[in-house]
């Protein structure tokens, strides 16, 4: 395929099945073009290609499918929905007899509220136990995670995407653009209408204010807030073993998987 750059020269976009990513199927990987494999690497590449038109549109249907679902829907509905949108090729597993106890069967299946929308959705991966807020923004471009258990507040805008500064590179649609992968990580919090920027890393365990605008890198177990972010305060102390009442009712003594291993990195205080 040939398609015109900046300065008007044809360019010549090649299939590249050289370059492969892991968590892509190879029977996937085949079909990608270049500019494509160049945008997840974070290169210049074309947005209004046939293809990635294509596969935006592809991602814009299932997300309206998603948005239009109503409350009637099961929670397996829901599930079946939401892999489809990230291109999650796992079957379900065998529908149990009564709805409650099958709704068990997704409980670590991310919970993410209507309406989302998200530019590809292939390059979104959710952990466990993620919950996403109603009128979450996600351009994926390039790889976009969220680590397992973190919390993200209404209005979040994940932006891997990016322009060139040089407006006459940047060549409004007919330009090249590019991106920086996104990565969030596990027991965060992310507070409601946070903008994070491409390229941030969020370490594990940190809160991101309300209304924050993340342009640099948040170290683990902070407080940041602002615009721009800037570290509120360090998280020193975590809960040895706080008392956790589950939903019913029971008592437990378990601060999870993030808590321990950040108890057993701990330096004792001075
Ligand atoms: C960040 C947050 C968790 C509070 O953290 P905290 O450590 O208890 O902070 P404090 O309230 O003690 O405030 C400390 C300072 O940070 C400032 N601050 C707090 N939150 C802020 C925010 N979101 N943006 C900018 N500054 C903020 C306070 O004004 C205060 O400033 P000061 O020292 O000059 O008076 C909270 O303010 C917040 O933003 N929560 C998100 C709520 C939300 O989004 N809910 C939606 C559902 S998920």
């Amino acid at each position: 395929m040939s398609i015109s750059t900046a300065n008007g020269i044809m360019e010549q976009l090649t299939c590249d099945s050289t370059t492969e990513d892991s968590r892509i199927p190879h029977s996937m990987q085949k079909s990608r073009s270049d500019n494509h494999w160049r945008a997840l690497r974070g290169e210049l590449y074309y947005a209004s290609t046939p293809e990635m038109v294509r596969l935006r549109k592809r991602c814009s249907e299932a997300c309206r499918r998603y948005n239009s679902a109503t409350d009637a829907l099961t929670r397996r509905q829901m599930v079946k929905m939401w892999r489809d949108i990230v291109q999650d090729p796992r079957p379900l597993p065998a529908e149990l007899a009564s709805q409650d106890i099958d709704d068990v069967q997704f409980e670590d299946d991310p919970w993410v509220e209507a309406p989302i929308h998200i530019d590809y959705g292939t390059n979104l991966e959710l952990g466990a136990g993620v919950f996403i807020n109603f009128n979450c923004t996600v351009i994926d471009t390039c790889h976009v995670s969220i680590g397992a258990r973190t919390l993200v507040g209404p209005n979040v805008s994940l932006y891997s995407g990016t322009h060139p500064i040089d407006p006459r590179l940047r060549n409004g649609t007919k330009g090249p653009e590019l991106g920086r992968e996104i990565h969030i990580g596990e027991d965060c919090w992310v507070g409601g209408n946070v903008v994070i920027l491409p390229g941030v890393t969020i370490g594990d365990g940190s809160t991101v204010g309300a209304g924050s605008v993340v342009t640099k890198d948040v170290p683990p177990l902070v407080v940041a807030a602002g615009n721009p972010a800037r570290i509120l305060r360090r998280i020193d102390r975590l809960s040895e073993s706080p008392e956790i009442v589950d939903m019913d009712g029971d008592v437990e003594r378990d601060s999870g998987p993030m808590l321990r291993a950040s108890l057993e990195d701990e330096t004792p205080p001075t």
